[in-house]
Protein backbone atom coordinates (compact mmCIF):
# COMPACT_ATOMS: atom_id res chain seq x y z
CA UNK A 1 0.00 0.00 0.00
CA UNK A 2 1.33 3.42 -1.28
CA UNK A 3 2.21 5.47 2.14
CA UNK A 4 0.44 8.73 1.53
CA UNK A 5 2.19 10.45 4.57
CA UNK A 6 5.43 9.59 4.01
CA UNK A 7 7.74 12.53 5.50
CA UNK A 8 9.53 15.21 2.83
CA UNK A 9 13.14 14.53 2.17
CA UNK A 10 15.60 17.66 1.12
CA UNK A 11 17.99 16.47 -1.19
CA UNK A 12 21.32 17.72 0.88
CA UNK A 13 23.32 20.66 0.48
CA UNK A 14 26.82 18.48 -0.13
CA UNK A 15 24.29 16.25 -3.13
CA UNK A 16 23.88 19.55 -4.96
CA UNK A 17 27.67 20.95 -4.27
CA UNK A 18 28.40 17.39 -6.10
CA UNK A 19 25.70 18.45 -8.99
CA UNK A 20 27.31 22.02 -8.88
CA UNK A 21 30.91 20.45 -9.44
CA UNK A 22 29.46 18.65 -12.21
CA UNK A 23 28.24 21.03 -13.85
CA UNK A 24 31.72 22.71 -13.25
CA UNK A 25 33.14 19.62 -15.24
CA UNK A 26 30.88 19.64 -17.89
CA UNK A 27 31.48 23.41 -19.05
CA UNK A 28 35.69 22.76 -19.01
CA UNK A 29 35.15 19.54 -21.19
CA UNK A 30 32.30 21.31 -23.97
CA UNK A 31 35.06 24.64 -24.01
CA UNK A 32 37.40 22.25 -25.09
CA UNK A 33 35.10 20.60 -27.57
CA UNK A 34 34.04 23.54 -29.03
CA UNK A 35 37.16 26.21 -28.84
CA UNK A 36 35.32 28.28 -31.15
CA UNK A 37 31.40 29.02 -30.41
CA UNK A 38 28.83 27.52 -27.62
CA UNK A 39 27.30 24.42 -27.81
CA UNK A 40 24.26 24.73 -28.66
CA UNK A 41 20.96 23.36 -26.89
CA UNK A 42 17.39 22.81 -27.78
CA UNK A 43 14.73 22.10 -25.21
CA UNK A 44 11.07 21.38 -26.13
CA UNK A 45 8.57 20.69 -23.09
CA UNK A 46 5.23 18.74 -23.48
CA UNK A 47 2.55 19.55 -21.07
CA UNK A 48 1.61 21.25 -17.92
CA UNK A 49 3.53 24.10 -16.32
CA UNK A 50 5.12 21.73 -13.67
CA UNK A 51 7.06 20.91 -16.82
CA UNK A 52 7.50 24.18 -17.90
CA UNK A 53 9.21 24.98 -14.48
CA UNK A 54 11.22 22.02 -14.43
CA UNK A 55 12.54 22.63 -17.90
CA UNK A 56 13.90 26.03 -16.93
CA UNK A 57 15.75 24.86 -13.50
CA UNK A 58 17.19 22.06 -16.39
CA UNK A 59 18.04 25.19 -18.92
CA UNK A 60 19.51 27.10 -15.72
CA UNK A 61 22.11 24.21 -15.22
CA UNK A 62 22.67 23.62 -19.32
CA UNK A 63 23.52 27.67 -19.32
CA UNK A 64 25.73 27.10 -16.14
CA UNK A 65 27.67 24.41 -18.54
CA UNK A 66 27.73 26.87 -21.30
CA UNK A 67 25.50 26.00 -23.28
CA UNK A 68 23.23 28.49 -25.61
CA UNK A 69 19.75 27.83 -26.80
CA UNK A 70 18.23 27.45 -30.26
CA UNK A 71 14.85 26.97 -31.69
CA UNK A 72 16.41 24.83 -34.43
CA UNK A 73 17.14 21.62 -33.54
CA UNK A 74 18.87 20.62 -36.28
CA UNK A 75 22.03 23.12 -35.08
CA UNK A 76 21.80 21.81 -31.80
CA UNK A 77 24.35 19.93 -30.15
CA UNK A 78 22.55 18.66 -27.07
CA UNK A 79 18.14 18.01 -28.18
CA UNK A 80 15.80 17.44 -24.64
CA UNK A 81 12.31 16.78 -24.56
CA UNK A 82 10.54 17.26 -21.18
CA UNK A 83 7.67 14.98 -22.06
CA UNK A 84 3.98 14.35 -20.74
CA UNK A 85 1.66 11.42 -19.62
CA UNK A 86 -1.47 12.80 -19.07
CA UNK A 87 -3.38 11.39 -22.48
CA UNK A 88 -2.58 8.85 -24.82
CA UNK A 89 -2.19 11.94 -27.81
CA UNK A 90 0.14 13.40 -25.63
CA UNK A 91 2.64 10.55 -25.59
CA UNK A 92 1.81 9.48 -29.32
CA UNK A 93 3.52 12.90 -30.06
CA UNK A 94 6.84 12.39 -27.74
CA UNK A 95 7.04 9.39 -29.68
CA UNK A 96 6.48 10.44 -33.31
CA UNK A 97 8.66 14.06 -32.80
CA UNK A 98 11.49 11.08 -31.10
CA UNK A 99 11.12 9.04 -34.41
CA UNK A 100 11.69 12.28 -36.39
CA UNK A 101 14.84 12.96 -34.83
CA UNK A 102 16.66 9.96 -35.79
CA UNK A 103 17.69 11.31 -39.62
CA UNK A 104 18.70 14.85 -37.53
CA UNK A 105 21.39 12.86 -35.37
CA UNK A 106 22.72 10.75 -38.50
CA UNK A 107 23.90 14.37 -39.83
CA UNK A 108 25.40 15.00 -36.30
CA UNK A 109 26.55 12.56 -34.88
CA UNK A 110 27.86 13.69 -31.87
CA UNK A 111 24.48 15.07 -31.07
CA UNK A 112 23.27 13.90 -27.66
CA UNK A 113 19.43 13.23 -27.34
CA UNK A 114 17.76 13.19 -24.02
CA UNK A 115 14.69 12.72 -22.50
CA UNK A 116 13.00 13.64 -19.26
CA UNK A 117 9.58 13.72 -17.67
CA UNK A 118 6.72 12.13 -17.02
CA UNK A 119 6.91 9.76 -19.25
CA UNK A 120 10.30 8.53 -18.51
CA UNK A 121 8.81 7.88 -14.94
CA UNK A 122 6.92 4.51 -16.50
CA UNK A 123 8.44 1.45 -16.86
CA UNK A 124 7.11 0.11 -20.38
CA UNK A 125 8.00 3.64 -21.58
CA UNK A 126 11.21 3.97 -20.32
CA UNK A 127 11.65 0.16 -21.85
CA UNK A 128 10.29 0.80 -25.05
CA UNK A 129 13.19 3.68 -25.62
CA UNK A 130 15.39 1.13 -24.63
CA UNK A 131 15.15 -1.21 -27.31
CA UNK A 132 13.33 1.04 -30.07
CA UNK A 133 14.88 3.96 -29.95
CA UNK A 134 18.93 3.16 -29.80
CA UNK A 135 19.97 6.40 -30.83
CA UNK A 136 18.89 8.61 -27.39
CA UNK A 137 21.21 8.96 -25.17
CA UNK A 138 20.18 10.19 -21.77
CA UNK A 139 16.67 8.82 -20.20
CA UNK A 140 15.64 10.36 -16.44
CA UNK A 141 12.48 10.57 -14.41
CA UNK A 142 11.00 13.44 -12.82
CA UNK A 143 13.02 12.62 -9.78
CA UNK A 144 16.30 12.85 -11.33
CA UNK A 145 16.07 16.34 -12.61
CA UNK A 146 18.46 17.58 -10.11
CA UNK A 147 21.13 14.37 -11.02
CA UNK A 148 20.85 15.74 -14.42
CA UNK A 149 24.40 17.30 -14.23
CA UNK A 150 26.25 13.91 -13.03
CA UNK A 151 24.04 12.22 -15.42
CA UNK A 152 25.08 13.91 -18.72
CA UNK A 153 28.57 14.26 -17.38
CA UNK A 154 28.47 10.47 -17.79
CA UNK A 155 26.93 10.28 -21.16
CA UNK A 156 30.04 12.86 -22.69
CA UNK A 157 32.74 11.03 -20.38
CA UNK A 158 31.56 6.85 -21.24
CA UNK A 159 29.81 7.41 -24.20
CA UNK A 160 27.44 5.18 -23.05
CA UNK A 161 23.59 5.23 -22.85
CA UNK A 162 22.02 6.52 -19.08
CA UNK A 163 19.10 5.83 -17.85
CA UNK A 164 17.90 6.67 -14.29
CA UNK A 165 14.09 6.45 -13.58
CA UNK A 166 14.23 5.53 -9.97
CA UNK A 167 11.21 6.45 -7.51
CA UNK A 168 13.09 8.14 -4.98
CA UNK A 169 10.04 8.66 -3.07
CA UNK A 170 9.06 12.12 -1.97
CA UNK A 171 11.99 14.23 -2.07
CA UNK A 172 12.62 18.01 -2.76
CA UNK A 173 15.63 19.64 -4.20
CA UNK A 174 16.61 22.94 -3.45
CA UNK A 175 18.96 25.71 -4.88
CA UNK A 176 18.83 24.91 -8.76
CA UNK A 177 19.55 27.72 -10.85
CA UNK A 178 16.79 28.57 -12.90
CA UNK A 179 16.69 30.06 -16.89
CA UNK A 180 13.70 32.08 -16.76
CA UNK A 181 11.92 32.14 -20.37
CA UNK A 182 10.15 34.92 -19.76
CA UNK A 183 11.33 38.79 -18.13
CA UNK A 184 7.96 39.51 -16.75
CA UNK A 185 5.89 36.30 -15.57
CA UNK A 186 7.33 33.47 -13.64
CA UNK A 187 6.26 29.56 -12.72
CA UNK A 188 7.28 29.37 -9.16
CA UNK A 189 6.66 26.08 -8.03
CA UNK A 190 5.40 25.07 -4.10
CA UNK A 191 4.66 21.74 -4.10
CA UNK A 192 5.39 18.05 -5.98
CA UNK A 193 3.57 15.06 -6.54
CA UNK A 194 -0.55 14.13 -5.67
CA UNK A 195 -1.70 12.23 -3.36
CA UNK A 196 -5.42 11.71 -4.69
CA UNK A 197 -5.19 9.35 -6.97
CA UNK A 198 -8.48 10.13 -9.21
CA UNK A 199 -9.57 6.91 -10.90
CA UNK A 200 -7.98 8.02 -14.48
CA UNK A 201 -4.90 10.13 -13.62
CA UNK A 202 -1.42 8.60 -14.10
CA UNK A 203 -0.01 11.94 -12.42
CA UNK A 204 0.23 10.44 -8.84
CA UNK A 205 2.32 7.17 -10.49
CA UNK A 206 5.07 9.37 -12.18
CA UNK A 207 5.67 12.22 -9.88
CA UNK A 208 5.00 10.42 -6.77
CA UNK A 209 3.75 11.60 -3.59
CA UNK A 210 2.69 15.42 -2.49
CA UNK A 211 5.59 17.47 -0.68
CA UNK A 212 5.54 20.52 0.01
CA UNK A 213 8.78 23.25 0.03
CA UNK A 214 8.91 25.14 2.87
CA UNK A 215 7.68 28.76 2.96
CA UNK A 216 11.08 30.32 3.68
CA UNK A 217 11.82 28.62 0.18
CA UNK A 218 9.17 29.80 -1.62
CA UNK A 219 9.09 33.86 -0.42
CA UNK A 220 13.02 33.60 -1.11
CA UNK A 221 12.19 32.94 -4.53
CA UNK A 222 9.16 35.04 -4.83
CA UNK A 223 11.64 37.79 -3.46
CA UNK A 224 14.47 36.63 -6.14
CA UNK A 225 11.30 36.90 -9.11
CA UNK A 226 9.56 40.15 -7.76
CA UNK A 227 13.76 41.54 -7.38
CA UNK A 228 14.14 40.79 -11.37
CA UNK A 229 11.06 42.86 -12.46
CA UNK A 230 8.39 39.95 -13.27
CA UNK A 231 4.93 40.78 -12.93
CA UNK A 232 2.68 38.03 -12.60
CA UNK A 233 3.69 34.89 -10.29
CA UNK A 234 1.88 31.60 -10.86
CA UNK A 235 2.05 29.80 -7.95
CA UNK A 236 2.12 25.58 -9.04
CA UNK A 237 1.40 22.46 -8.03
CA UNK A 238 -1.34 19.64 -8.61
CA UNK A 239 -3.03 20.46 -5.82
CA UNK A 240 -2.02 23.68 -3.88
CA UNK A 241 -4.78 23.64 -1.42
CA UNK A 242 -3.19 20.85 0.44
CA UNK A 243 0.14 22.77 0.60
CA UNK A 244 1.42 22.02 3.56
CA UNK A 245 -0.24 18.64 4.57
CA UNK A 246 2.30 16.64 5.90
CA UNK A 247 4.73 19.11 6.89
CA UNK A 248 5.14 20.71 10.56
CA UNK A 249 5.71 24.08 9.05
CA UNK A 250 2.17 25.21 10.01
CA UNK A 251 1.91 27.32 7.04
CA UNK A 252 -1.61 26.07 4.80
CA UNK A 253 -2.04 27.64 1.65
CA UNK A 254 -3.94 30.68 2.18
CA UNK A 255 -1.27 31.98 4.62
CA UNK A 256 1.35 31.58 1.95
CA UNK A 257 -0.93 33.60 -0.17
CA UNK A 258 -1.14 36.06 2.03
CA UNK A 259 2.58 36.04 3.01
CA UNK A 260 3.35 36.82 -0.48
CA UNK A 261 0.36 39.45 -1.23
CA UNK A 262 2.57 41.12 1.45
CA UNK A 263 5.91 41.41 -0.55
CA UNK A 264 6.60 44.53 -1.33
CA UNK A 265 6.15 45.26 -5.13
CA UNK A 266 3.95 45.70 -8.48
CA UNK A 267 3.11 42.45 -9.30
CA UNK A 268 0.07 39.90 -9.06
CA UNK A 269 -0.42 36.37 -7.48
CA UNK A 270 -2.13 33.41 -9.96
CA UNK A 271 -1.91 29.80 -8.62
CA UNK A 272 -3.09 26.54 -9.86
CA UNK A 273 -4.22 24.04 -9.86
CA UNK A 274 -6.64 23.88 -6.98
CA UNK A 275 -9.24 20.96 -5.79
CA UNK A 276 -12.52 21.31 -4.76
CA UNK A 277 -12.03 18.59 -2.59
CA UNK A 278 -9.48 20.62 -0.31
CA UNK A 279 -10.53 24.22 -1.61
CA UNK A 280 -11.55 26.10 1.99
CA UNK A 281 -13.94 29.15 2.35
CA UNK A 282 -11.03 30.26 4.13
CA UNK A 283 -9.47 30.42 0.77
CA UNK A 284 -11.72 32.12 -0.85
CA UNK A 285 -11.81 34.72 2.01
CA UNK A 286 -8.31 35.26 1.37
CA UNK A 287 -8.26 35.79 -1.93
CA UNK A 288 -10.91 38.30 -1.76
CA UNK A 289 -8.64 39.90 0.89
CA UNK A 290 -5.12 39.76 -1.18
CA UNK A 291 -5.28 42.72 -3.18
CA UNK A 292 -2.35 41.06 -5.45
CA UNK A 293 -4.51 37.71 -5.61
CA UNK A 294 -5.77 37.72 -9.74
CA UNK A 295 -9.34 37.50 -9.64
CA UNK A 296 -9.12 34.21 -11.25
CA UNK A 297 -9.87 30.65 -10.16
CA UNK A 298 -8.88 27.83 -11.77
CA UNK A 299 -11.28 24.63 -10.34
CA UNK A 300 -11.50 21.42 -12.28
CA UNK A 301 -15.29 19.86 -11.54
CA UNK A 302 -14.27 16.78 -14.37
CA UNK A 303 -17.75 15.51 -14.41
CA UNK A 304 -21.40 16.88 -13.14
CA UNK A 305 -22.79 14.13 -11.85
CA UNK A 306 -22.34 12.41 -8.93
CA UNK A 307 -22.13 8.75 -9.35
CA UNK A 308 -18.78 9.21 -12.21
CA UNK A 309 -17.73 11.62 -9.19
CA UNK A 310 -17.51 8.52 -7.07
CA UNK A 311 -16.45 6.33 -9.57
CA UNK A 312 -13.32 8.43 -10.57
CA UNK A 313 -12.53 9.27 -6.94
CA UNK A 314 -13.25 12.71 -6.15
CA UNK A 315 -14.20 13.12 -3.31
CA UNK A 316 -17.12 15.87 -3.19
CA UNK A 317 -20.39 16.44 -4.77
CA UNK A 318 -21.94 18.16 -7.84
CA UNK A 319 -23.79 20.04 -4.69
CA UNK A 320 -20.22 20.90 -2.97
CA UNK A 321 -18.49 21.59 -5.78
CA UNK A 322 -22.08 24.38 -6.78
CA UNK A 323 -21.46 25.99 -3.16
CA UNK A 324 -17.89 26.63 -3.64
CA UNK A 325 -18.60 28.28 -6.48
CA UNK A 326 -21.50 30.15 -5.49
CA UNK A 327 -19.79 31.36 -2.14
CA UNK A 328 -16.48 32.51 -4.51
CA UNK A 329 -19.00 34.50 -6.47
CA UNK A 330 -20.31 36.13 -3.55
CA UNK A 331 -17.09 37.47 -2.23
CA UNK A 332 -15.64 37.86 -4.97
CA UNK A 333 -18.65 39.28 -7.89
CA UNK A 334 -16.07 39.80 -10.43
CA UNK A 335 -14.43 36.68 -10.41
CA UNK A 336 -13.13 34.38 -13.56
CA UNK A 337 -14.06 31.01 -13.21
CA UNK A 338 -12.19 27.97 -15.57
CA UNK A 339 -12.10 24.24 -14.91
CA UNK A 340 -10.90 21.23 -16.69
CA UNK A 341 -13.12 18.08 -17.92
CA UNK A 342 -13.43 14.69 -18.68
CA UNK A 343 -15.78 13.54 -21.46
CA UNK A 344 -16.49 10.13 -21.75
CA UNK A 345 -15.30 8.67 -18.59
CA UNK A 346 -15.47 4.44 -18.54
CA UNK A 347 -19.29 3.57 -18.05
CA UNK A 348 -20.25 7.39 -18.36
CA UNK A 349 -24.04 7.21 -19.88
CA UNK A 350 -25.39 10.32 -21.83
CA UNK A 351 -27.52 11.30 -19.40
CA UNK A 352 -24.87 11.66 -17.08
CA UNK A 353 -22.84 14.01 -19.39
CA UNK A 354 -26.45 15.70 -19.72
CA UNK A 355 -25.36 16.69 -16.16
CA UNK A 356 -22.23 17.96 -17.10
CA UNK A 357 -23.45 20.23 -19.52
CA UNK A 358 -26.32 21.51 -16.90
CA UNK A 359 -23.32 22.48 -14.63
CA UNK A 360 -21.77 24.09 -17.48
CA UNK A 361 -25.12 26.15 -17.88
CA UNK A 362 -25.36 26.89 -14.20
CA UNK A 363 -21.90 28.22 -13.72
CA UNK A 364 -21.16 29.94 -16.58
CA UNK A 365 -17.56 29.50 -16.64
CA UNK A 366 -14.93 31.71 -18.53
CA UNK A 367 -13.22 29.08 -20.27
CA UNK A 368 -12.86 24.98 -20.26
CA UNK A 369 -10.21 22.90 -20.89
CA UNK A 370 -12.01 19.72 -22.24
CA UNK A 371 -10.90 16.26 -22.74
CA UNK A 372 -12.47 12.71 -24.02
CA UNK A 373 -11.14 10.09 -21.45
CA UNK A 374 -7.78 8.24 -22.38
CA UNK A 375 -7.05 4.79 -20.72
CA UNK A 376 -3.56 5.08 -18.91
CA UNK A 377 -1.68 2.12 -17.66
CA UNK A 378 -1.84 1.34 -14.38
CA UNK A 379 -4.61 3.26 -13.34
CA UNK A 380 -7.75 1.93 -11.59
CA UNK A 381 -10.02 3.46 -15.19
CA UNK A 382 -8.04 1.80 -17.44
CA UNK A 383 -9.28 -1.57 -16.15
CA UNK A 384 -13.26 -0.81 -16.05
CA UNK A 385 -15.75 -1.20 -18.32
CA UNK A 386 -15.87 1.54 -21.37
CA UNK A 387 -18.67 0.44 -23.81
CA UNK A 388 -19.45 3.98 -25.70
CA UNK A 389 -17.51 3.94 -28.47
CA UNK A 390 -14.98 6.94 -29.27
CA UNK A 391 -17.36 8.09 -32.11
CA UNK A 392 -20.04 9.02 -29.89
CA UNK A 393 -17.63 10.42 -26.97
CA UNK A 394 -16.98 12.30 -29.91
CA UNK A 395 -20.49 13.81 -30.33
CA UNK A 396 -20.57 14.51 -26.65
CA UNK A 397 -17.51 16.36 -26.61
CA UNK A 398 -19.00 18.98 -29.74
CA UNK A 399 -22.15 19.32 -27.45
CA UNK A 400 -19.94 20.59 -25.02
CA UNK A 401 -18.14 22.80 -27.15
CA UNK A 402 -20.90 24.27 -28.35
CA UNK A 403 -22.16 25.23 -25.40
CA UNK A 404 -19.44 26.47 -24.07
CA UNK A 405 -19.16 28.68 -27.17
CA UNK A 406 -22.89 30.11 -26.57
CA UNK A 407 -21.58 30.79 -23.18
CA UNK A 408 -18.43 32.85 -23.65
CA UNK A 409 -20.15 34.13 -26.69
CA UNK A 410 -22.57 36.05 -24.39
CA UNK A 411 -19.94 37.23 -21.72
CA UNK A 412 -17.95 38.95 -24.74
CA UNK A 413 -21.07 40.73 -25.69
CA UNK A 414 -21.08 41.91 -22.03
CA UNK A 415 -18.33 42.67 -22.46
CA UNK A 416 -18.33 45.11 -25.29
CA UNK A 417 -18.18 49.16 -24.74
CA UNK A 418 -16.27 48.41 -20.88
CA UNK A 419 -12.57 49.11 -20.06
CA UNK A 420 -10.42 46.46 -18.71
CA UNK A 421 -6.77 46.60 -17.14
CA UNK A 422 -4.71 44.11 -19.36
CA UNK A 423 -1.28 42.43 -18.36
CA UNK A 424 0.14 42.37 -22.23
CA UNK A 425 2.07 39.27 -22.89
CA UNK A 426 3.41 39.67 -26.27
CA UNK A 427 2.13 40.28 -30.27
CA UNK A 428 -0.46 38.16 -31.70
CA UNK A 429 0.38 35.41 -34.22
CA UNK A 430 -0.20 37.21 -36.73
CA UNK A 431 2.23 39.30 -35.94
CA UNK A 432 0.46 42.49 -37.19
CA UNK A 433 1.33 44.91 -35.19
CA UNK A 434 -1.21 43.95 -32.69
CA UNK A 435 -0.41 42.85 -29.18
CA UNK A 436 -2.32 40.66 -26.90
CA UNK A 437 -3.29 40.05 -23.06
CA UNK A 438 -4.92 39.13 -20.39
CA UNK A 439 -7.27 40.42 -18.03
CA UNK A 440 -7.51 39.99 -14.27
CA UNK A 441 -9.90 37.14 -14.65
CA UNK A 442 -7.54 35.45 -17.13
CA UNK A 443 -9.65 36.50 -20.61
CA UNK A 444 -7.70 37.48 -23.68
CA UNK A 445 -7.91 40.56 -25.70
CA UNK A 446 -5.88 41.42 -28.70
CA UNK A 447 -5.50 45.74 -29.53
CA UNK A 448 -3.05 47.58 -31.52
CA UNK A 449 0.15 49.11 -30.13
CA UNK A 450 3.79 49.04 -29.78
CA UNK A 451 5.71 46.36 -28.34
CA UNK A 452 7.53 47.94 -25.79
CA UNK A 453 4.36 48.26 -23.58
CA UNK A 454 4.89 44.07 -23.54
CA UNK A 455 5.22 42.97 -19.48
CA UNK A 456 3.17 46.03 -18.68
CA UNK A 457 -0.53 46.66 -17.36
CA UNK A 458 -2.89 48.78 -19.67
CA UNK A 459 -6.46 49.95 -19.84
CA UNK A 460 -8.16 48.49 -23.30
CA UNK A 461 -11.73 48.96 -24.02
CA UNK A 462 -13.51 46.43 -25.77
CA UNK A 463 -14.71 47.65 -29.01
CA UNK A 464 -15.27 43.97 -31.10
CA UNK A 465 -16.68 40.52 -29.89
CA UNK A 466 -16.34 38.49 -32.84
CA UNK A 467 -17.37 35.15 -30.78
CA UNK A 468 -15.46 34.53 -27.67
CA UNK A 469 -12.58 36.27 -29.36
CA UNK A 470 -12.49 40.05 -28.25
CA UNK A 471 -10.36 43.19 -29.27
CA UNK A 472 -10.53 46.92 -28.38
CA UNK A 473 -8.07 50.11 -28.17
CA UNK A 474 -5.78 50.95 -25.75
CA UNK A 475 -7.50 54.00 -23.90
CA UNK A 476 -6.35 56.27 -20.46
N1 LIG B 1 -7.97 11.29 -19.75
C1 LIG B 1 -8.46 12.50 -20.09
N2 LIG B 1 -8.21 13.62 -19.41
C2 LIG B 1 -7.40 13.53 -18.33
N3 LIG B 1 -6.97 14.45 -17.44
C3 LIG B 1 -6.18 13.84 -16.54
N4 LIG B 1 -6.09 12.53 -16.81
C4 LIG B 1 -6.84 12.30 -17.91
C5 LIG B 1 -7.17 11.16 -18.67
N5 LIG B 1 -6.69 9.95 -18.34
C6 LIG B 1 -7.37 15.86 -17.51
C7 LIG B 1 -8.13 16.28 -16.25
C8 LIG B 1 -7.11 17.11 -15.51
C9 LIG B 1 -6.34 17.72 -16.66
C10 LIG B 1 -5.01 18.26 -16.30
O1 LIG B 1 -6.20 16.65 -17.58
O2 LIG B 1 -9.23 17.06 -16.65
O3 LIG B 1 -7.69 18.08 -14.69
FE1 LIG C 1 -4.51 13.77 -11.33
FE2 LIG C 1 -6.50 14.08 -9.58
FE3 LIG C 1 -3.94 14.49 -8.80
FE4 LIG C 1 -5.12 16.22 -10.48
S1 LIG C 1 -5.73 15.80 -8.36
S2 LIG C 1 -3.05 15.35 -10.69
S3 LIG C 1 -6.46 14.89 -11.71
S4 LIG C 1 -4.84 12.54 -9.46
Amino acid sequence: MTDLNKKTVFVSPREMQKQQEFINLIKTVLAAKYPSSAPKAFVHTYGCQGNVADSERIKGMLSQMGYVFTEDKHEADFVLFNTCAIREHAEDRVFGNVGALKPVKNEKKDMIIALCGCMMQQEHVSERIRKSYPYVNLVFGTFATHRFPELLYSVLRNKKRVFDVREDGPIIAEGMPVYRDSDFKAWLPIMYGCNNFCSYCIVPYVRGRERSRTPESVIAEAKEIIAFGAKEITLLGQNVNSYGKNSDFGVNFPKLLKMINELDGDFKIRFMTSHPKDCTKELLDTMAQCKKVARHLHLPFQSGNNRVLREMNRGYTREQYLELINYAKAVMPDISITSDIIVGFPGETKEEFEDTLSLIREVKFTSLFTFIFSAREGTKAQKMEDPVPYSEKSKWFSELLKVQEGIACERSRNMLGKTYTVFVEGTTKENDGRLTGRTDGSINIDFPGDESLIGTYVNVKVTNALNWILSGEICE
